[in-house]
């Protein structure tokens, strides 16, 4: 991605994108956290403590990974929290608040390829960590789903590739 900014009205037509996904019962569970400028170094410290051995706080200075995380979260303008805040309605079904959530940031990533714009949705152990859940100052039952970076392309468009849907569609119409 290039580290051109992405501007505040940009950002706001995503979520307004996003916030048209479907939930079960009207309960809207996405939440977004967004990261930007010195705000990544610090979601970038909370991803290298996710990753420190037991004992350790963080990861130490010179570990290769720390180069990585710095790469990926300096090179996207604005990094997403993707956070799910589940309905506690007893007709409601986690399940459900996770796919709702999911569905608003593929609106998110629909939105960015319309606006020209890259989407990238990562996940992990990171994602899921307790400490992360405390730098996000999520509280049970909200937890987590990844981070989605976006950016203006520094490329091209790279070619998508997917098995063939016929491999993931089952006809049933003709049984008798
Ligand atoms: C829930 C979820 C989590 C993902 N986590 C990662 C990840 O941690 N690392 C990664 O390289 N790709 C991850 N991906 C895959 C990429 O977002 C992306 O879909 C993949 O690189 C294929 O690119 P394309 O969708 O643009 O064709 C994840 C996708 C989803 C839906």
């Amino acid at each position: 991605m290039k580290p051109d900014p992405i501007d505040r009205e940009t950002l706001e037509r995503l979520f307004e994108a996003a916030n048209w996904a479907p939930s079960h019962g009207l309960t809207e569970p996405w939440r977004f956290i967004v990261f930007q400028g010195n705000a990544k170094k610090q979601l970038a410290e909370a991803i290298c403590s996710t990753m420190a051995d037991e004992g350790q706080d963080t990861l130490p200075g010179d570990d290769p990974r720390r180069a990585k995380i710095a790469l990926k979260t300096d090179t996207a303008p604005v990094v997403v929290a993707i956070v799910c805040q589940p309905s506690t309605k007893p007709n409601i079904v986690e399940m459900e608040e996770i796919e709702s959530t999911a569905m608003a940031v593929q609106n998110l990533h629909l939105a960015c390829r319309a606006l020209d714009l890259a989407g990238f949705w990562s996940s992990g152990k990171k994602a899921f960590h307790p400490k992360m859940a405390s730098f996000l100052e999520l509280e049970a039952p909200a937890r987590c789903l990844g981070f989605f970076y976006i950016g203006y392309p520094a490329n091209e468009w790279p070619i998508g590739q997917r098995r063939p849907y016929q491999e993931k569609v089952i006809w049933r119409e003709h049984r008798s």
